[in-house]
């Protein structure tokens, strides 16, 4: 029985629903100053999975490629729920999405920089508590 209930916990946690930042593109040129959309896409929604949040944040990056934010996340954009939904067209990989518009200050520093989204769920029965934060490195100009 046990081992029944850890190989579900662990399928579950194969399920968890990763988000995905779909826009802007990677190294893409972004002028400072500029309000920009940044959409964040995520898998099917299983019955199973809670959102609880996500956070959508900048970070100059000191090296090229660009050196581990995880613990320095930059700007907060934004910091709140997460609702992804179908539209149509969808974006790129079908999946439902958020838009999020973010606007960049003309004083942020020029060159290489990361968007972390920061994301939290509960997953299964349980349910358990899962993090991650997605990535995507662009330039600002
Ligand atoms: C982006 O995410 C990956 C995978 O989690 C991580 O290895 C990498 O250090 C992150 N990049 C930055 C710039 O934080
Ligand atoms: C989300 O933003 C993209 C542009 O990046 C746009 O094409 C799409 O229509 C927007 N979706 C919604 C629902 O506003």
């Amino acid at each position: 029985m046990k081992f029944i209930f850890a190989t579900l916990a662990f399928a579950a946690a194969a399920l968890a629903q990763r988000v995905v930042i779909t826009s802007p593109s990677q190294g893409q040129n972004i002028p400072a100053g500029s309000s920009i959309n940044v959409q964040v896409a995520e898998g099917d929604q299983l019955s199973s999975v809670k959102e609880i949040g996500i956070a959508v944040t900048l970070q100059h990056c000191q090296q090229n490629p660009c050196e581990d934010v995880e613990d320095d996340l930059g700007t907060i954009f934004y910091a709140g729920p997460y609702q992804p939904q179908f539209f149509n067209p969808p974006s790129p990989p079908g999946a439902p999405y958020q838009n999020f518009t973010v606007n960049i200050a003309s004083s942020f520093p020029k060159g290489p920089a990361v968007f972390s989204v920061p994301h939290a769920q509960l997953l299964g029965a349980g349910p358990f508590l899962n993090t991650e934060i997605a990535n995507l490195t662009v330039n600002i100009v």
